[in-house]
Formats: structure tokens, C-alpha cells, sequence
């Protein structure tokens, strides 16, 4: 069993990685919360794993005496919507959902930042326990406490996570078990996550990952958990350091370093004729960044081409699939959310395993970084 601390002063909890954890959710529970008779659990299940890693997590937690409340999401970013989180507040006044009661999240990012807005607003907040099951969610998105939906925006895009409310659980089980069904494109979306980690704080993970990918992508569980405790200890260090991505450039971890290739990203996923998921259009966005390094002088040309034999080891596209013009890929950075007063910035690698934000970056770099990708 491996444990990751996320420290947060009174909000601390642990990520706990292992094998067959789904089995133990209700005693586990029983540990976090200061267990009473008629203590109830709102369970918000993914679709994919309704009838089969969430009934294990819900048969334990009625064993271990809760009583349960069942309710399933589809897994899609047009259900990560208000709509949505109005019909599951429904449910939890439906089924007498008190301050006493725990959200239980089990799913991808999708559920998790769905119920987790949930748990934040019912009754003003109630506890949050997140059971992730994609290797995305175990090593990301069910650590740090950032909740929400999309919005609808005028021009009839989404806009992602719009909405939203910082809600840090009691804590993280993650059983790598569950992730034996997840389809392959979605294993290989969960290691740009784990890229992007070791480029930002563990190289070593990083190099280790063009070995061990196929066999992960190919087999899944037993080599993943070591990757899944890694990859989520850097995640965990960066938001026990700056909870709410207050840290500024030079202000040492900054929860802004794991926008790391997602500016880039941004600004391709949405794009039709790319039909990019987000884990893959952060592969491409983390080549760009790279070239954007190596023009600052803090990357060079053997980390770029590193980088790339590890994204393809991993089954992740490094260059766009059709020439998109780098011009309007750089306007579209500049409607990227985390723009503050007008300035853009990028995360760029700095050296091996660090890197650091770069603030209003030149419009000749971000077109170097696109032009590395194959925009014309
Ligand atoms: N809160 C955060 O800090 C944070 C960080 C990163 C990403 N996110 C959010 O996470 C979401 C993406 O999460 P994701 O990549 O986990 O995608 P997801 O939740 O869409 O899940 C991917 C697909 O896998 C299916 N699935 C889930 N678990 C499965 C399993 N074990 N077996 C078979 N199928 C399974 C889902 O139904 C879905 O079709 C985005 O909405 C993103 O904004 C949040």
C-alpha cells in the first residue's frame, strides 16, 4: 500500500494507492468520519462503472453500516453542467442528505469535479471522499480540492469549469484494479498527465516511463500503482504548497506549473477536425513548451527529442494531424482562463525535472512552439 500526504493544515488527507481498495471504501470511511448508526452516504457513480467497480465500492460501504443512496452520472463534459449538478442536489434532498452524510465520488474527472461541486454546495459544504477510476483522476484531478462544471458560453462552446468551488475531500482511494476496463486512448490520456509531472519535478519518472508504458497500456494494473503514487506525490507536494494558484513567477511551486503544455492545449482541443481528448492534446501541448524552452536557452535540443520518444512510447500524438495556421492558434491562447490582466503566461521547462512560468511570452516564441507541432 503506498500513501501520499496531501498537507493543507486542517483540510490534510491522504492519497491511498492500492490494489483492491474498492473493497475496503465503507471501512476506510468508517476511519475518516466520526462513524454514527444512520450516517448516510450519497454515492454519485460514473455510467461506465456503475454495475460493476461501484457496486464493490457500495456493497463495502453498507457493510461497514452506512446507509446508501445510489446515483449515476454519464461521463461527458455536457454533463459536467449546471443541469446536471441541479438534478443530483435534487436527489441528495430526495433522499434526506444531511450535514452528517459524505458524497462519495466514483469515476473519472468528469464525476468527480460534478459530485465534488455537489459536496461543496449542499447544505454549504458536506465531506467528499473521491474513488477515482481513471489513471487521470488518480493522478490529478481527485487531488487538490477544485470542483465544478462548464458553462455554456455566447458563442456556443463550453466553457470548462467556469463554475466551481475549492472542496478538498477527506480523502483519495485509488484502486488501479478498476483501471483493467478503461479503453486504451483513455489509459494513454492519464500518462500526459504523468509526463507532465516528471517534467515539472521527477525526471526519473519521466525516463522511466518510456519503458514501462507499453506494458501499461498493454496489461494496465501491476505496473501502474509505483506511477500512480509518483506521478500523484508531485501533484500533492504542488497543492499542499499553493492550495489556490496564488504563487506568482519566481515565488518557488506554484500551482500554475501544472498548466504546464494545457495553454497550448487549450487551444486545440476543441477544434473539430483535430477530434484531440485533452490528455492527448496536452502531449502536443507539452512538445510546444519544450521548443519554447530551448528557445529561452533552458531546454535543449536532446530533451526536446527525449520528451517525444516518451509521448510516442506512450501512444500520444507530438505533431497536430492536419496544418493548422500558427497565428490563429496563438489568438487562441490569448482567450486561455488563466490570462490575468490581459498578460499571458506559459509554463516552460527548466532543466530536467523543474520548470517555471514565463510571463507575457513573445509572440515570435509561441509561434516557434506551434510551428514544432506542424502548424504552417
Ligand atoms: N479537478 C481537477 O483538478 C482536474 C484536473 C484535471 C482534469 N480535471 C477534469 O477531469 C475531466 C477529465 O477526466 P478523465 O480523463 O478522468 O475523463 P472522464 O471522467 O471523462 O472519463 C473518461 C472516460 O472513461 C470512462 N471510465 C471512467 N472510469 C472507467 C473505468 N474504470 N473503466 C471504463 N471506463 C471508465 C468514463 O465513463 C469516460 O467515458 C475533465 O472534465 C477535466 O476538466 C479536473
Amino acid at each position: 500500500m503506498s500513501t501520499i500526504d496531501v498537507r493543507l493544515a486542517d483540510r490534510s488527507y491522504q492519497v491511498v494507492v492500492e490494489p483492491g481498495l474498492r473493497s475496503q471504501c465503507g471501512e476506510r470511511l468508517r476511519q475518516l468520519v466520526d462513524f454514527r448508526p444512520g450516517r448516510s452516504v450519497l454515492l454519485i457513480a460514473d455510467e461506465s462503472v456503475a454495475e460493476t467497480f461501484a457496486e464493490d465500492v457500495a456493497a463495502s460501504i453498507e457493510a461497514a453500516g452506512f446507509g446508501l443512496a445510489f446515483g449515476t452520472v454519464e461521463a461527458d463534459e455536457t454533463n459536467k453542467s449546471l443541469p446536471a449538478f441541479s438534478a443530483l442536489l435534487e436527489a441528495a434532498a430526495r433522499e434526506h442528505i444531511d450535514r452528517s452524510s459524505v458524497v462519495v465520488a466514483v469515476g473519472g474527472g468528469i464525476v468527480g469535479d460534478l459530485a465534488g461541486f455537489v459536496a461543496a454546495s449542499w447544505l454549504r459544504g458536506i465531506p467528499l471522499l473521491h474513488v477515482p477510476t481513471t489513471l487521470l483522476a488518480m493522478v490529478d484531478a481527485s487531488i487538490g480540492g477544485k470542483t465544478g462544471v462548464n458553462l455554456p458560453l455566447p458563442d456556443n462552446t463550453l466553457g470548462k469549469n467556469l463554475v466551481g468551488a475549492f472542496w478538498q475531500p477527506l480523502g483519495v482511494l485509488a484502486d488501479p484494479e478498476v483501471l483493467s476496463s478503461l479503453p486504451r486512448r483513455e489509459l494513454a490520456c492519464g500518462l500526459a498527465e504523468c509526463v507532465k509531472h516528471g517534467m515539472i519535478s521527477d525526471w526519473s519518472m519521466l525516463e522511466q516511463l518510456a519503458g514501462i508504458a507499453p506494458a501499461i497500456l498493454e496489461a494496465g494494473v501491476p505496473e501502474c500503482t509505483e506511477l500512480i503514487r509518483r506521478s500523484a506525490a508531485v501533484k500533492a507536494a504542488i497543492v499542499g504548497h499553493d492550495e489556490r494558484e496564488e504563487t506568482g513567477a519566481g515565488q518557488g511551486a506554484a500551482r500554475a506549473w501544472l498548466n504546464l503544455g494545457h495553454t497550448f492545449a487549450h487551444a486545440i482541443e476543441n477544434v473539430p477536425e483535430l477530434g484531440l481528448k485533452h490528455g492527448e492534446a496536452v502531449a502536443i501541448g507539452l512538445v510546444a513548451a519544450g521548443a519554447c524552452a530551448r528557445s529561452l536557452g533552458s531546454w535543449t535540443q536532446s530533451e526536446c527529442d527525449h520528451l517525444r520518444e516518451v509521448l510516442l512510447a506512450c501512444e500520444l500524438p507530438v505533431r497536430l494531424s492536419s496544418k493548422l495556421p500558427a497565428e490563429d492558434l496563438v489568438e487562441r491562447m490569448g482567450w486561455d482562463k488563466k490570462v490575468r490582466d490581459g498578460t499571458l503566461t506559459i509554463v516552460v521547462p527548466d532543466g530536467r525535472g523543474s520548470v517555471r512560468l514565463h510571463e507575457g511570452p513573445e509572440r515570435g516564441l509561441l509561434l516557434e512552439g506551434w510551428a514544432e507541432v506542424g502548424a504552417s
